[in-house]
């Protein structure tokens, strides 16, 4: 199995996409739900958490595991592939969503001015500036956090006039420290589920860039390039969910997420 991991529900939406892309391989979801959101976690904790929720996937049998979760790739990505692979699972491989991102998102703008928003973990990683640089080093980027908008979307807000209202004031904030921003990157695994709202308060030539195709088509052909990876994956189209909350609030909160009628399994991590 292709092990997927996010603080909570986030990861779906990256989960929807690497299906649509890999329909034959069996995937592993696990949400910590019960200690979600990590937004706004200290370094030392997204990394326990993260690293604990690694080992659960790896005990259930993923060579792979991927970090649908950009705030736990800006803070745990390296230091688990630095401090734990190459000991304890030389094996097996763990991958971020924000690499994969930055080399594809200077290919959308014209202007070379890019807006992210993210949570304020992953803002204040500077990730997403120092991986952009490397890519496209003239690329002008400017960072935004929303600590309202994961919130808004798992309390059930997404599509109201109170989101909408949060959605504009930070789109303005964006806006206002580089108006020649003419892409815009949610990197926030819950972001697409504003989709609406922001769209609705970013100017019409402004593009939106969802990051889940983008993971989606770089797993394909990671896989593609790994083939001793590729055939240790287990293939029949089947997904398993995990949490760390319960079952039946990971069935109910994944509904807003579009994921319905689905079991999930409880686990202590
Ligand atoms: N999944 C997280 C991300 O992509 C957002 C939710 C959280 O703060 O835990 O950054």
């Amino acid at each position: 199995m292709i092990g997927v991991f996010d603080s909570g529900f986030g990861g779906l939406t990256i989960l929807r996409d690497l299906k649509k892309a890999l329909p034959d391989y069996d995937f592993l979801y696990l949400g910590d739900n019960a200690r979600a959101p990590y937004g706004s976690r200290s370094f030392e904790t997204i990394y326990r958490y993260t690293l604990e929720s690694v080992r659960t996937l790896f005990a259930r049998g993923c060579p792979l595991v991927i970090l649908a979760c950009n705030t736990a790739s800006a803070r745990a990505l390296r230091s688990i592939q630095q401090q734990v692979l190459s000991f304890e699972f030389p094996d097996r491989r763990v991958l971020g969503i924000i690499r994969p991102t930055t080399e594809e998102i200077g290919k959308f703008s014209k202007t070379g001015h890019i807006g992210i928003f993210a949570t304020a973990g992953t803002v204040s990683s500077n990730s997403y500036g120092i991986e952009i640089s490397h890519f496209f080093p003239d690329m002008k980027v400017t960072q935004h956090a929303c600590p309202m908008w994961v919130p808004l979307v798992e309390c059930g807000e997404a599509g109201t006039e109170g989101a909408a209202f949060f959605v504009k004031k930070d789109v303005d904030a964006l806006l206002a420290q580089d108006p020649e921003i003419d892409t815009v990157l949610l990197a926030c695994t819950h972001y697409p589920l504003l989709e609406r709202e922001i769209r609705a308060a970013l100017p019409p030539q402004v593009r939106l860039v969802f990051q889940g195709d983008i993971v989606a088509g770089k797993t394909l052909d990671y896989l593609r390039r790994h083939p001793e990876m590729e055939s240790r994956l287990t293939k029949g189209g089947k997904t398993t969910y995990l949490t760390s909350d319960t079952a039946e609030f990971f069935e109910k909160g994944a509904f807003l997420f579009g994921i319905d009628r689905i079991s999930a399994e409880s686990v202590v991590l």
